[in-house]
């Protein structure tokens, strides 16, 4: 891990879903209903959407991530033969108050009293991404929380990140993309970002162009990067 620092950075924009907030942890609070198989739900749910997002995006055919991560599901629980209509409101229900991340808060309190810029950049539709800030408690730290809704395409596409330079009138340089999904970060890099990778999961790096500026583990480091330990 490396703590030299970008400089020049006056905004620092967050992907939400792994990076924010933890996906597994909607299956996680159904374990007692999902015995061992809660994990393997959880891996193939989130596989199924990402990879639904990209299909979708190639073949023109934009559905909301709600319908997206309701279709995962579905995939996911006939995959391990999961019956249960009734389970499988709750997990969606679950998906809308997923915990933060422990770090997320205090990092994104620290950045914010240094004067940063803060959003977050995310598939997730206005709906989804409004529970999952206000249930994490993040709401008053965020400047803007920009959803793909915007322009009806999901990431890696180019003009979701413009979103984010849009939104704050600044340059892409200027702004410090962060994202546990080294697709995304690789895609942010080439969009123009400095991008930090936060490799929470300890991933082999991706075969893709444009490697992101800096590795980190938790978001904790990142204050120090950016220029403001
Ligand atoms: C998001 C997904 C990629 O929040 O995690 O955009």
């Amino acid at each position: 891990m490396t703590t030299l620092r970008l400089s020049g950075i006056t905004a620092c924009v967050f992907d939400a879903y792994g990076t924010l907030f933890d996906f597994t942890s909607a299956a996680a609070q159904e374990r007692s209903a999902l015995g061992d198989q809660w994990q393997a739900l959880s891996d193939l749910w989130r596989t199924k959407q990402l990879q639904y997002t990209w299909l979708r995006s190639l073949m023109g055919k934009h559905a909301d991530f709600w319908q997206v991560t309701g279709d995962a599901l579905d995939f996911a629980m006939t995959s391990l033969k999961i019956e249960d209509p009734a389970l499988r409101d709750r997990l969606m229900s679950l998906y809308l108050k997923l915990c933060a991340y422990p770090e997320v808060k205090d990092t994104l309190t620290q950045l914010k009293a240094h004067g940063m810029k803060l959003a977050t950049l995310s598939n997730g539709e206005p709906k989804m991404l409004k529970a999952a800030v206000d249930n994490s408690g993040i709401a008053d730290l965020l400047d803007a929380v920009l959803s793909v809704e915007e322009v009806g395409i999901y990431k890696p596409h180019p003009n979701v990140y413009r979103l984010a330079t849009d939104r704050f009138g600044v340059k892409a340089d200027q702004i410090c993309f962060v994202s546990s999904n080294a697709w995304d970060a690789h895609a942010a890099k080439a969009f123009g970002f400095r991008v930090v990778w936060c490799n929470r999961f300890g991933q082999a790096p991706e075969r893709i162009p444009s490697p992101p500026d800096r590795e980190i583990t938790t978001l904790a480091s990142l204050p120090a990067i950016v220029g403001m330990s």
